[in-house]
């Protein structure tokens, strides 16, 4: 599949990583979308757009191989193929790490654009792992998405937050203020999903949270101690071995990829979980 992809131009489709709130789950799931996405074959680079932060290289295991970063190219310091860093594990993945300066206005809009338009010449698909907040680095990172995938937790706090994301991705993007442009592609991604504390009124349901932000739904992915156990060993969830967590994102990047998948819900530690998983064709 990848030698086959690799005759192909490149699709260059920029998909951002989104929430609002802080600490739902962007960076672990940029980095499983990525890997499962260079997993299917397609030329696939991530990008932090978190600066100051920078956790994506460490969540995919890359940390000290980072010599430059998006910011030097920006400043041009230096070129975009010294910055990229090939994982180790998929060749058709690549990681291009963000600096840990704490001058947030190190990024911008004309040098992200640039840098996005290059990496189009070479990806399929580029992952744009947002900061928090709706600020201005959160802006950057959707400005020139074609795709959104909004990462959310089935809480109140997090739900309102991707209701304003979804509201920023509609009006302060490029695809908003261009005329005949299509507008972005939103879809919900609900992370950290726990069947019991749902059972017992302590968490939203998958229904309660598409209702509020009537996007539709990428995924549900489950609170999963495979998510820990991956990070800590800075290996994407998709690339650490079977889990209903990876599970989940494989799924979810299937319907990414625009194959269409019945919905279900993986579960950490329920009867059959394993036989749905490890039966599966592919
Ligand atoms: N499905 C999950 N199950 C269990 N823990 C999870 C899950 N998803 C994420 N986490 C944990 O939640 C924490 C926050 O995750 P992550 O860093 O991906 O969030 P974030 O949205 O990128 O945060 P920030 O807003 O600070 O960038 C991490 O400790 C991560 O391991
Ligand atoms: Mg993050």
């Amino acid at each position: 599949m990848t030698t086959e992809l690799k005759d192909k131009p490149p699709l260059g489709r920029v998909i951002v990583v989104t929430s609002g709130k802080g600490g739902v789950g962007k960076t672990t799931s940029s980095a499983a979308i990525s890997a499962a996405l260079a997993k299917q074959g397609f030329r696939t680079v991530v990008v932090d757009f978190d600066v100051g932060l920078r956790n994506l290289d460490m969540i995919m295991g890359c940390e000290r191989r980072v010599v430059f970063d998006f910011i030097n190219v920006i400043q041009g310091d230096a070129k975009l193929k010294q910055a990229l860093i090939k994982d180790k594990r998929l060749e058709t993945l690549s990681i291009l790490p963000t600096s840990q300066t704490r001058d947030k206005d190190a990024l911008t809009k004309e040098g992200v654009e640039q840098i996005l338009n290059e990496l189009k010449t070479e990806f399929d698909y580029i992952v744009c792992d947002s900061p928090a907040g709706i600020e201005r680095g959160a802006q950057l990172a959707m400005y020139y998405a074609d795709e959104a995938v909004v990462v959310t937790n089935p809480e109140v706090s997090s739900v309102r937050d991707s209701d304003r994301v979804l509201g920023l991705l509609n009006s302060q993007t490029k695809r908003a203020e261009t005329a005949d442009a299509e507008p972005i592609k939103a879809q919900v991604l609900i992370t950290r999903y726990d069947q019991s504390r749902v059972d017992i009124g302590e968490m939203m349901t998958v229904e309660d949270v598409l209702e509020i932000l009537a996007v539709p739904l990428l995924g549900v992915i489950p609170e999963s101690k495979a998510i820990l156990r991956a990070s800590n060993v800075g290996t994407p969830v998709v690339l650490d071995g079977p889990s209903a967590a990876a599970q989940a994102y494989e799924d979810a990047v299937t319907r990414l990829t625009g194959t269409e998948l019945e919905m279900r819900i993986v579960e950490e530690r329920r009867p059959g979980l394993f036989r749905r998983m490890f039966g599966r064709a592919t």
